[in-house]
C-alpha cells in the first residue's frame, strides 16, 4: 500500500506522498505544500531536506556504510582503480575491458593544456592558494574548448567530457604545484596511467624521471577512490545548483572547487595537518586542544572530526588510517604527526563531549599524513580532494541533466527584515 503522511496546519489536514529509497529510506514529498497551505518548510543547512532522488551513492551515516552504484567502497578501495571507479560513477556500470580502454584513451588524448593556458600560471602569485588557481583554470577551460560548452548533452558525450575534464584537472593540479615551487612544467606522458602520470608531472625533473613506488601509487589510488563521491555534500549540491540553471559542466565544477575549498569541507585536510603541527610544536599536549574545542565560548574545532551525516566512524577514515600506517611502515618513515593523530583520536573517542555528539574522525583526519609522506605540500591537499571528487561532480551533473524532474534550484526564505518604510534623504539621516 502506498504510504502517505498527514500534516495539520492551523486545523486543516493535508495528505502528502511518502517516497521510499532502495534501502527503505523515507522522505515526505512536500513539493505541493505551498500551493496547498501557503507555507514553506524552513531547514537551515538542509539537515532534513532532500534536493533530489539519486542512484549514484548510498550512505547510511548511522551504520557507517558507503556504496558507489551499489558497490561497497571497501571493495572498490581494495580491487578497483580511480579511473575504473570514475567510469562506474559516471556511467552507472563497471566497464568491460574495451570500455575501460576507450575511456582511458580519452584521458591520454586530453592530457595536455592549450599552450595559451600556460600563461595563466605566470600571472598567478607564487604564494596564491592552489585552489584559487584550480577553480579559475577549470572555468577557463570553457574558453579553449567551446565545443564542449553544450548543455544539451547526454550519454556517451558526457562520458567523453568527463574523461577530458578529469585528465585536464590532473595536469592543471600538477602544474599548479610546479608553479608554486618555481620549477618548469613537466609534460604528461602517453605511456603512463592516471596516477603515475600525475606523480611524473609533479616530481620528475627535465633530466630526471621520477618513478613512484607501487605502494605510493596504491595509497594515492585508494585516497582518490574514497573521495570520488559522497552524495549531496556542500560542493556536489553546489555543482547541481549551478547546473540547474543549465550552466555548462566547467562552470559547475569550478563552483564545486570553490565550495570544496572551505575549511569545514575539503579544506579540512590542510587544516588537520596544520593542527597536528601546532599540537606537535606545543609539546604534543592534545588535551589542551581538546579542551579548547569543548569550550562553548571558543569557535575552535578539532579539524578532521565530526560529520553532518556520519554518526559513527566514517568508513573512509577507517581505510585511510590503516593505509597511512601501512605506507609509513613500509617506507620506514617515522612521522610524529601520525603518533599525535592516534593519541588525539584515542582521547577524543573517550571524551564525553565528543561521545555525546557522536563526533568521530572523518575522511580528512588521516589523509594528510599520506599526502605528506608522498611529498605533496599541505596547500595542495584540498586540490587532491578536488581531483578525487571530480567523478562525483561529473556523475551528478550528468544525472541532473538526464532527470526530467530537474527544475532550476531556487530555495525560498522567511523574510525577517524591516516592514515597509520610507526613504530618508541623506541630509535628514
Ligand atoms: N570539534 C568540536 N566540536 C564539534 C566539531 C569538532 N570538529 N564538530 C562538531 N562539533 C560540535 C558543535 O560545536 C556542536 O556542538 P553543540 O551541539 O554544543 O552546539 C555539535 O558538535 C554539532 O555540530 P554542528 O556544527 O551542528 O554539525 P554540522 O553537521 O553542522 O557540521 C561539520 C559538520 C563537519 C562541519 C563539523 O563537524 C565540523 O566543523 N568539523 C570540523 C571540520 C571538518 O573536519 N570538516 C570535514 C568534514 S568531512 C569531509 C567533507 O565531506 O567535507
Amino acid at each position: 500500500m502506498e504510504e502517505r503522511a498527514q500534516l495539520t496546519v492551523n486545523g486543516e489536514t493535508i495528505d502528502l506522498p511518502i517516497i521510499t529509497g532502495t534501502h527503505n529510506e523515507k522522505a515526505i514529498d512536500i513539493s505541493s505544500l505551498r500551493s496547498k497551505t501557503s507555507h514553506i518548510t524552513l531547514d537551515c543547512g538542509f539537515g532534513n531536506t532532500g534536493a533530489c532522488t539519486s542512484a549514484i551513492t548510498f550512505l547510511d551515516g548511522e551504520k557507517g556504510v558507503l556504496h558507489y552504484r551499489g558497490i561497497p567502497i571497501e571493495e572498490l578501495a581494495e580491487k578497483s582503480t580511480f579511473v575504473e571507479t570514475a567510469y562506474l560513477l559516471i556511467t552507472g556500470e563497471l566497464p568491460s575491458q574495451g570500455q575501460l580502454d576507450n575511456f582511458a584513451a580519452s584521458f591520454t588524448e586530453h592530457a595536455s593544456l592549450h599552450k595559451d593556458m600556460l600563461n595563466f600560471f605566470n600571472g598567478y602569485p607564487i604564494t596564491g592558494h592552489p585552489m584559487g588557481l584550480l577553480s579559475a583554470m577549470v572555468c577557463s577551460l570553457s574558453g579553449y574548448h567551446p565545443e564542449l560548452l553544450k548543455t544539451d548533452v547526454s550519454g556517451e558525450e558526457i562520458e567523453r567530457m568527463g574523461a577530458q575534464l578529469l585528465s585536464k584537472v590532473r595536469t592543471i593540479a600538477a602544474y599548479t604545484y610546479r608553479k608554486s615551487i618555481n620549477k618548469p612544467f613537466i609534460p604528461p606522458r602517453d605511456d603512463l596511467k592516471y596516477i603515475p602520470n600525475f606523480l611524473h608531472m609533479m616530481f620528475s625533473a627535465p633530466q630526471k624521471e621520477y618513478t613512484p613506488e607501487p605502494a605510493v601509487v596504491n595509497a594515492l589510488q585508494t585516497l582518490l577512490i574514497l573521495h570520488a563521491d559522497h552524495e549531496q555534500n556542500c560542493s556536489t549540491s553546489t555543482v547541481r545548483l549551478v547546473g540547474s540553471s543549465w550552466a555548462n559542466l566547467y562552470a559547475c565544477v569550478s563552483a564545486g572547487v570553490c565550495a570544496l575549498w572551505g575549511p569545514l569541507h575539503g579544506g579540512a585536510n590542510q587544516q588537520v595537518i596544520e593542527m597536528l603541527q601546532e599540537i606537535h610544536a606545543a609539546g604534543g599536549n592534545t588535551q589542551k586542544f581538546i579542551d579548547k574545542a569543548k569550550n562553548p565560548n571558543s569557535h575552535y574545532r578539532l579539524m578532521g572530526f565530526g560529520h553532518r551525516v556520519y554518526k559513527n566512524y566514517d568508513p573512509r577514515a577507517k581505510i585511510i588510517k590503516q593505509r597511512a600506517h601501512q605506507l609509513l611502515e613500509e617506507h620506514g618513515i617515522h612521522d610524529p604527526l601520525l603518533e599525535i593523530a592516534v593519541k588525539l583520536e584515542e582521547a577524543v573517542l573517550k571524551d564525553d563531549y565528543f561521545k555525546k555528539r557522536k563526533l568521530y574522525p572523518n575522511v580528512d583526519f588521516y589523509s594528510g599524513i599520506i599526502y605528506k609522506a608522498i611529498g605533496i605540500p599541505t596547500a595542495m591537499f584540498p586540490v587532491m580532494f578536488a581531483i578525487g571528487r571530480m567523478p562525483g561532480w561529473i556523475a551528478h551533473w550528468k544525472e541532473m541533466k538526464e532527470d526530467p524532474k530537474t527544475r532550476i534550484g531556487r530555495p525560498r526564505q522567511i523574510y525577517t527584515g524591516y516592514a515597509q518604510r520610507d526613504y530618508v534623504p541623506i541630509a535628514q539621516r
